[in-house]
This record gives structure tokens, sequence and C-alpha cells, in this order.
């Protein structure tokens, strides 16, 4: 039977959200790509200008994903049935896997997370919490829209990341994965589509966080 959140599932969003924000992500799945020799801040394969550039576009994605934890934590504590609820923690936990790969992958690097993650993830849980409070289907509609536009934004990262940042690389095309696959249960659950003027403000939001985060 569908219910409202209550005082527990409050608890547990805000429990959810200081581990998002301060413990170190629990990752379910091992970083996808294996550890060589060359990986870590002195690979030898990287150049120091492309280091920088790996670790810039890592940092937006870290960033994406503390994003993405609060997006989805938001939609499942307004979520009214109870099977979009859990669509909802599933994903997210697939997406503290994505968070857990981003940090391992900055820290070989030799680069911090955005300073700017505990804004992102309150501006973004307010808009995943309006985005739940219109109803179940656009909350879905919302979903699917949006890794719509993350899997654009990862694949323009491929095309960015230095060739020979094989890890990087293949930590975005898992990412790029589990995202097309958040987006399709999304449309089979009963996404409906989102107005053109909504999309576009999606797109325009998330650009300011990409262009901040890359430097900050
Ligand atoms: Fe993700
Ligand atoms: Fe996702």
């Amino acid at each position: 039977m569908a219910r409202g959140p209550n005082l527990d599932t409050f608890i547990s969003a805000a429990d959810r959200a200081l581990r998002a924000l301060l413990a170190p992500p629990a990752s379910g799945r091992p970083v996808p790509a294996p550890l060589t020799k060359d990986t870590g801040p002195k690979d030898g394969a990287l150049s120091p200008e492309e280091r920088r550039e790996s670790a810039s576009l890592m940092r937006v994605n870290h960033a994406g994903e503390v994003a993405a934890q609060a997006l989805y934590h938001a939609q499942a504590l307004f979520a009214r049935d109870p099977d979009v609820r859990e669509f909802m923690l599933h994903a997210a936990r697939e997406e503290t896997d994505h968070l857990a790969w981003c940090e391992t992958r900055l820290k070989e690097l030799g680069a911090r997370p955005s300073v700017l993650n505990p804004l992102w993830y309150a501006g973004s849980f307010g808009i995943g919490a309006i985005a739940a409070l219109l109803g179940d289907k656009a909350s879905l509609g919302f979903v699917a829209e949006t890794e719509r536009q993350v899997e654009g934004h990862l694949k323009s990262h491929l095309d960015q990341l230095p060739p020979g940042d094989q890890r990087s690389r293949a930590i975005v095309e898992a990412m790029c994965h589990d995202e097309v696959g958040h987006g399709r249960q999304a449309e089979s659950a009963g996404a409906v589509n989102l107005p053109g003027p909504v999309r576009e403000l999606m797109r325009r939001t998330a650009r300011v966080m990409t262009h901040t985060a890359y430097r900050l």
C-alpha cells in the first residue's frame, strides 16, 4: 500500500545524505578496470597535463554522482508507490558504486573532489523532491530524462579523456552502461515524457554544475 514519508523514513534519508557526503562510499562492485603498475598519481602513461585533464573530468563525474545520489534519495523519500521507492533506492545503490569508483580514481590521480559537493547534494535533493511531489510517473519521467542527459554527458567525456587513461575510461563506460539501464527501467515502470522547457532547464542546471565542478 502506498504511504508517505514518516519520521523513520526522514531519519533514513538524513543518514543516507550524511553517508553520501561524509563517509567513504562503500562500493558493492570493484572498480571496473584492473589496477596496473602504471595506475596512480605517478602514472607513467599520462603526461602532467593529461593527468590534470583526467582529474578535472573525474571531479565533474564525482560531483554528478553526488547529485545523482541526492536526486534518487529525495525521489525515494517522496515516492508514493513502494515499488517506485524501491526502484529509486536500488538505483541510488548503483550510484554509490559510481561515487566510489570516481573517488578512487580521483585519489589515484592525486586530485580532490569538488569542494561544492554539499551544495550539489542539497540543490539536487530539492530538485528530486519537487520531481517526486509531482507524482510517481513524473518522477520516473525525470529519471528517464536525467539518465538520457547523463548518458550524453558521459559519452562526451569518453571523447575528452586522454586516450592513455584506460582506467578512467573503463569507469566512465561502466557508469554509462548503468545509467542507460536506470533510464530504461524508469521508462518501463511508466515514466511520462517531460515538457521541452523542463528538459532544457535540466540541461542548463547540469551545465552550471559540470562547468563549476571542473574547476572547484
Ligand atoms: Fe551514476
Ligand atoms: Fe544512474
